[in-house]
């Protein structure tokens, strides 16, 4: 099953992606991961993308189909994938379909988590992540049991994103409504496009995701 995860910055797409891989094995393409990794790499596509990434802008189309288009032909995609932060524009979108359909698939499901302003807010602030294993906390709402050190027995230090800090998560949630308005316009129009409310506890919202994936396979 090929899935779309679409949610605002902190809507809980990172941590749906990992309990949803635990349970049906669909691998996660986190295009925000992606970048990253090519950021401390120092690519040339990291190069590029660290001044838009560190703005809280978004990273230009072309560099995203270059990524896709290296990243879903490798194998461990065959038996389906799930895609974390991609598309954010219709521009994207559009791609998207022509990079489905160059590796004959398509995409199944397409989830959108709704989570209000105010919680994304408080959500990214305290948002904390091992530097050794990547473990996710919230130092408000499941924080670890020392705020510098991962629970996990590797201990790792504990950081914050540098897309974290208030003045950056102020604009990506503004570019999240100005840029990605018509992307939600255009799925929600797909009869493969579900709407789930993204509040609540972790484990609340999982069983919401994991009922609409179980139905939407057995209806295969
Ligand atoms: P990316 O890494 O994709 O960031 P994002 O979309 O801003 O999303 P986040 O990773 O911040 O949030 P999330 O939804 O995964 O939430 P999480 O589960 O971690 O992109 C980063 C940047 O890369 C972009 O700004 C852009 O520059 C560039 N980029 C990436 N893709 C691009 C593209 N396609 N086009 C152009 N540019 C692109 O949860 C957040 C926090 O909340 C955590 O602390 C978590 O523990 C907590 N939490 C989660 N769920 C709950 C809950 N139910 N209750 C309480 N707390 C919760």
């Amino acid at each position: 099953m090929n899935l779309i995860l679409l949610a605002p910055p902190g809507g809980g797409k990172g941590t749906q992606s990992s309990l949803i891989y635990n349970d049906f094995g669909i691998h996660r393409i986190s295009t925000g991961d992606l970048l990253r990794k090519h950021k401390e790499q120092r690519t040339k596509i990291g190069k590029e993308a660290r001044k838009y990434m560190d703005a809280g802008e978004l990273v230009p189309d072309y560099i995203l189909t270059e990524i896709l288009k290296t990243e879903l032909i490798k194998e461990k995609y065959k038996s389906g994938f799930l895609l974390d932060g991609y598309p954010r524009t219709l521009a994207q979108a559009i791609e998207l379909e022509s990079l489905t359909e160059n590796i004959n698939s398509k995409i199944d499901l397409v989830i959108i988590l709704d989570v209000p302003a105010e919680e994304l807010l408080n959500r990214l602030g305290a948002r904390r992540i091992c530097k050794i294993c990547e473990r996710v906390y919230n130092l408000k709402f499941h924080p670890p049991d020392n705020p510098n050190k991962c629970n996990e027995p590797c201990g790792g230090k504990l950081y914050q994103r540098d897309d974290d800090k208030p003045e950056t998560i102020i604009n990506r949630l503004k570019i999240y409504e100005s840029k990605t308005r018509e992307l939600l316009e255009y799925y929600s129009k797909m009869p493969v496009t579900q709407t789930l409310d993204g509040t609540g506890k972790v484990q609340r919202v999982y069983d919401r995701v994991k009922d609409l994936i179980e139905k939407v396979r057995q209806d295969d």
